[in-house]
């Protein structure tokens, strides 16, 4: 699959000004990209949950500039004031999707954003933040060629969502998504997120995560920090390896809904990706102590109920608490009783398995 596919040909301005919405998804990996190759190609596939309540709106303004010129003309509100942070990440963006979207010197862009979760969560919003951005860009394409597919808006939206953030690619649809090449997932693509297309047993139907939120500070290491401490890592080969191999076993416990085989896999590529953290140079830590106290509780409590309960967590030391929705009131009764005392100022966020990015 060649990223040809996504050029743009006969390009003609059409459109003097307008404005698009869309709202996206933030998601959580259950099988983790943590590696990657230029052009933010993933070291390995990687799988996700798409969320339903943490989310971000984006509205994207365009104008004809009065004067054409060579440069990239923006500027980002965030929840409604002027925000000149963010201006750098999204001019990476640009530049790197300028050769998909001729559009894009063309115009004046105010970009809106706000976010459903609070930003200093420790959730990261680049992978909502970045999908909503792409979709709204989509929307501008689309009055070119009124006549895309939706299938064709959407894969694009991904592709070029994976350029602002490799994550992101994974914000667009629902519920379940696949990023990177797997052998026994025929359609997957290192170039956008696909939707799961095999067997997923009714046990995942509506599954729940709440989020616990131990830490609400910045991270200390960023992503692509992270993600380029793994060029040279000692473990790299073995790492990308492991992802592929319990894909594979993901498919099975997906199909027949093992979730004691789905928390174990999932359970163990969380801790995999801050083993990785830790074993690279420079080494750092990215979980609390609080985090490891909810861990244990969780192991302890899944021993003594019997209950379905795991857990994951994203670059971060928030913990993302996962069970199917039939335990839900239970495993809820537990999260209030034992796990929130460890969160910061006692927050959490109640999200579950959703379904992707909707225009507004
Ligand atoms: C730990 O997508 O944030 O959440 O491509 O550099 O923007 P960039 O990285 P990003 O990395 C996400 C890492 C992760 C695992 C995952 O979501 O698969």
């Amino acid at each position: 699959m060649q990223d040809s596919q996504f050029l743009t040909t006969h390009y003609k301005l059409s459109h003097q000004k307008g404005k698009f919405t869309w709202e996206s998804p933030s998601n959580i990996a259950l099988i983790k990209y943590w590696g990657k190759k230029e052009n933010q190609i993933p070291e390995n596939p990687s799988i996700s949950f798409t969320l339903d309540v943490c989310k971000t709106i984006t509205s994207l303004s365009f104008s004809t500039k009065t004067k054409k010129d060579d440069e990239f003309s923006f500027d980002v509100f965030f929840d409604g004031k002027q925000k000149d942070a963010f201006k750098p990440k999204i001019k990476t963006f640009f530049t790197r999707i300028e050769r998909y979207l001729p559009f894009l010197k063309d115009y004046y862009f105010k970009i809106e954003t706000s976010n459903t979760f609070p930003h200093s969560s420790g959730i990261a919003s680049s992978a909502s933040g970045m999908s909503a951005l792409a979709l709204c860009l989509m929307s501008i394409e689309k009055l070119q060629y009124p006549r895309m597919s939706d299938d064709d808006f959407f894969k694009k939206a991904s592709f070029l969502a994976r350029l602002g953030s490799g994550s992101a690619c994974r914000s667009i649809e629902g519920d379940l998504i696949v990023w990177g090449e797997h052998d026994d997932i025929v359609e997957s693509s290192n170039l956008y997120g696909i939707k799961y297309p095999l067997q997923v047993h009714k046990n995942f139907k509506n599954y729940q995560d709440t989020i616990l939120l131990v830490d609400k500070g910045e991270k200390q290491v960023s992503s692509s920090i992270g993600h380029n401490l793994m060029y040279g890592h000692p473990f790299a080969f073995q790492r990308f390896e492991q992802a592929n191999r319990n894909l594979s076993k993901l498919i099975p416990a997906l199909k027949n809904g093992d979730l004691k085989s789905f928390i174990e896999i999932i359970e163990s590529e969380a801790l995999t990706l801050h083993a990785m953290m830790m074993t690279s140079l420079p080494y750092f830590i990215l979980m609390k102590p609080n985090t490891l106290e909810i861990i244990n509780r969780i192991w302890k409590f899944r021993e003594e109920s019997g209950l379905h309960i795991g857990f994951t967590l994203d670059a971060g030391a928030n913990v993302h608490v996962l069970y199917p929705e039939n335990e839900a009131n239970k495993i809820y009764e537990f999260i209030k009783n034992e796990l929130v005392a460890y969160c910061q100022n006692g927050h959490y966020i109640c999200d579950k398995i959703g379904f992707g990015a909707k225009q507004i």
